[in-house]
């Protein structure tokens, strides 16, 4: 499992590659946000949990959404700083209790793999507490998380990322270029589904081989 220190160091030290070595294209990421965007209702105020360098952020604004982002790792929020149109972003660790009052969002997002380094498996249900907690009533949390398929998908594509698996939902990724190496939890869609299930009420899920999509509501 991952402390708040390793995923800062890990993001910390390949932040500066992230947009061209980590992020999926840009085609890419539009149909990926494309699909949350009929999610939100007009001028949502939205949670970005794990903003990163903000690829997200432009769709968002252009729809009209309000965002604020967070991240434990300050030279990725650095680099969200530098977007044209910035927004409020919090340094913090999404595992532990959100740093927001109750009820101040309409959304709550966590995209491409922020979710694959908790501390303890059961921490799971505890930021699903917390997201429901930030939410207002009929609220929504649109996850992206990678599935154990994503593990042979992504070590078959050539690159500086390189994924390794060490158990069934386990994998230790390295990038080549720092050296530098988390761990990455890959739960099935029902230990997702089970972990919401306890706060939130599980509208859509989505699945291919590598990831699944999940939208719950408060
Ligand atoms: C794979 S990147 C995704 C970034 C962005 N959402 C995107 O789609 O490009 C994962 C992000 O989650 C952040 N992150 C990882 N663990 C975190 C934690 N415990 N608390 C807050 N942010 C975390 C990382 O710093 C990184 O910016």
């Amino acid at each position: 499992m991952t402390t708040r220190d390793e995923a800062r160091r890990f993001f910390d030290s390949i932040a500066g590659r992230y947009d061209r070595v980590y992020a999926p294209p840009r085609e890419e990421t539009r149909a990926r946000m494309a699909r949350i965007l009929t999610e939100l209702a007009p001028r949502s105020r939205v949670l970005d949990l794990g903003v990163g360098t903000g690829r997200e952020l432009s769709l968002l604004l252009d729809a009209g959404h309000d965002v604020t982002g967070l991240d434990v790792s300050p030279a990725m929020l650095e680099r969200c700083a530098r977007r044209s149109r910035p927004v409020p972003a919090v340094l913090a660790d999404l595992w532990e209790p959100l740093p927001f009052e109750a009820q101040c969002f309409d959304a709550v997002l966590a995209l491409h793999g922020t979710l694959a380094h908790p501390p303890r498996a059961e921490a799971l249900a505890t930021l699903a507490a917390e997201v429901g907690r930030v939410l207002v009533p009929g609220g929504v949390f649109a996850l992206e998380v990678p599935l154990p398929g994503w593990i042979e998908a992504a070590s078959a594509k050539r690159g500086e990322r390189r994924p390794s698996r060490i158990g069934n939902a386990r994998a230790v990724v390295t990038d080549d270029a720092t050296a530098a190496s988390i761990e990455a939890w890959l739960f099935e869609r029902g230990v997702w589904e089970e972990a919401l299930s306890g706060s939130l009420r599980v509208t859509d899920a989505r699945e291919t081989a590598n990831e699944l999509f999940l939208v719950a509501r408060r």
